[in-house]
């Protein structure tokens, strides 16, 4: 690390500006009153959403430096990584998530959390306003800020294509998911009153397209269910389900190297999964999918593929609220992917306002792994800002202590307590920039078979694949879970699983 200051636009900005602005930017604007400061001494650092990032900041930061406020529109962490083994029940929809209240806890409850949306931000006013999601008379105030954080992450992408947002299923929230097993449930349900086999076909299809990480885990943990649990439960049936993946590219998984590109594509061979690369889906209907594929000699063919569910895995969006701030701010009129960052996080053309995670552009993929190390990055920037804002205040405590004393013994003493405050002062106003540590990618590609391009020194990448993978994910994975609790759920899950099969009923 190369130590250096914070630029201007983003800490120093706001530690220069000094104890006199506090009190007048600390709480509510005039037209809210549901946010009581609990110390005016504090300064208020909000944190909108509640996922990878803004849990990497609330666990590790020091909460006792701040009146902290949580405003997100679920009440609960996903644990993203596992989402794609929920619909089929691999692991329980309640064993990924960790209720926000439960972090509060863990910091002593000096957090205040709103269950709703922030619906704007106002960068020059230093404003946040938010609107509750869950409650029959909605409530909306603003609340002002001294900091801000936006860990408001990203949406699914349909990049425009007609038909997609009607007729797709998602794998992005946990809801998506909840739809998606009531989906498969119904499928099987449906098929036994169906004869005609032309219906049945369509029916029993489906068609997972993006072949990324979320594209090629959820349909290798569908195959897994049907090979594992439907065979058994319903052999006929399984036989005639089809798991078709759809990627525009030459190839799956493409942030990986080809050894395990190569593992994986033989992998859903081996598992019945039919692949269809170099295909791009163009428009969807309620009964089909028009495609385009480029053959081995280099010309394009259109085609359709009837099914009876879709789901779409191709990637993320840049969410409104995202969005509204890259229009309303002129250094981030040329941002496409999500906010402009400076290498300490804070947003370009902002004051005391940073972004992490997937709202965030930098040069980093828009991963768990990623938004986690900006978390606990910033939770020590703000430790640290938090102990330059009470030595501000103890500054000043002693030079007004200074005027008022008589006695010269008294005064040398409290002259040098107030260098070596002042120097402490400026040393912890140096932060070093965020440097992010790639541990390596790993995915889930069904029949207990994992691939892993582990990451080492210098970055070079070592390919592991198949049933060591697995455990190594195995492990990796469950120890991503970012609380004992969490931990536990997901490994009972998991022994369940193996020894009873899955549960795939409607509840
Ligand atoms: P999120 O985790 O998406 O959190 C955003 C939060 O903001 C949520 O709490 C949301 O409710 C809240 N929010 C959104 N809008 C508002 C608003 N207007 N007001 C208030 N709150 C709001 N990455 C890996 O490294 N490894 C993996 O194995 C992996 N697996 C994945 C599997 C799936 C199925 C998916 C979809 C992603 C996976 N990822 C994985 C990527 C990873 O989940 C994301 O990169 C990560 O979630 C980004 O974290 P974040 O904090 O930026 O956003
Ligand atoms: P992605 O962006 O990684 O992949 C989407 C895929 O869809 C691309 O390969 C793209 O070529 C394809 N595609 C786009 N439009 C298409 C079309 N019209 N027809 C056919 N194919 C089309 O998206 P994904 O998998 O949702 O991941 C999002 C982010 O989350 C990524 O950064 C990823 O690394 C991360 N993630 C990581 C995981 C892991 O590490 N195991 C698991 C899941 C997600």
């Amino acid at each position: 690390f190369t130590r250096s200051t914070v630029p201007q636009a983003s800490v120093t900005a706001s530690l220069s500006n000094g104890l006199n602005k506090v009190s007048a930017a600390l709480g509510l604007s005039s037209s809210a009153s549901a946010f009581q400061i609990p110390d005016s001494q504090k300064k208020t650092l909000v944190i909108v959403g509640s996922g990878w990032g803004s849990t990497g900041v609330l666990q590790n930061i020091d909460a006792s430096k701040y009146n902290i406020v949580l405003v997100s529109q679920r009440d609960f962490f996903l644990f993203t990584p596992l989402l794609p083994s929920t619909p089929v029940g691999t692991v329980e929809h309640r064993s990924i998530i960790e209720p926000v209240h439960n972090i509060i806890k863990k910091q002593g409850g000096k957090i205040k959390f709103y269950e709703a949306e922030a619906t704007a931000v106002n960068t020059t006013d230093k404003t946040v306003s938010i609107k509750s999601v869950n409650l029959a008379k909605p409530q909306e105030f603003d609340i002002k800020y001294d900091y801000l954080v936006m860990g408001v992450g990203a949406q699914v992408t349909t990049f425009g294509i007609p038909g997609v947002a009607e007729h797709a299923y998602f794998l992005k929230e946990l809801e998506d998911s909840k739809k998606l097993r009531a989906r498969i449930t119904s499928v099987i349900e449906e098929a036994q009153f169906i004869t005609d086999a032309a219906a049945r076909k369509k029916l029993l299809n489906f068609v997972v397209v993006g072949g990324g990480p979320t594209g090629v885990e959820f349909a290798a943990e569908l195959q897994d269910f049907i090979n594992e649990d439907l065979s058994k439960t319903y052999p006929e049936l399984a036989k005639e389900i089809k798991v078709s993946l759809v990627e525009a590219l030459p190839n799956v998984l493409n942030m990986f190297g080809k050894q395990n590109i190569k593992y994986t594509q033989d992998t859903f061979r081996d598992i019945k999964i039919d692949l269809l690369t170099k295909t791009m889906v163009k428009n969807v209907t309620a009964d089909k999918i028009d495609a385009v594929r480029v053959l081995d000699n280099g010309e394009k063919e259109a085609f359709s593929i009837e099914y009876g569910t879709l789901v779409w895995a191709t990637g993320n969006a840049v969410r409104p609220l995202t969005k509204s701030i890259m229009a309303s701010v002129e250094a981030q009129k040329e941002a496409r992917r999500g906010l402009i960052v400076n290498d300490f996080l804070a947003v370009e053309g902002t004051q005391d306002m940073w972004a992490l995670g997937d709202c965030s552009a930098t040069k980093y993929a828009p991963t768990a792994q990623v938004a986690l190390q900006e978390g606990k990055y910033l939770a020590s920037v703000f430790s640290q800002l938090g102990q330059v804002n009470a030595l501000e205040v103890e500054l000043k405590n002693l030079e007004a202590s200074l005027k008022t004393e008589n006695d010269t013994e008294k005064i040398s003493g409290l002259k040098g307590e107030i260098e070596s405050k002042t120097r402490t002062l400026e040393k912890n106003k140096l932060v070093t920039p965020f440097e992010y540590n790639h541990q390596g990618a790993m995915a889930y590609i069904g029949n207990e078979r994992a691939v892993f391009d582990l990451a080492l020194y210098a970055k070079k990448i070592y390919p592991l694949s198949g049933r060591t993978a697995f455990v190594i994910w195995m492990g990796a994975y469950n120890a991503m879970c970012i609380t004992a609790r969490t931990k536990t759920l997901v490994a009972f899950d998991w022994l369940k699983t193996r020894t009873f099969g899955r549960d795939i009923t409607r509840e």
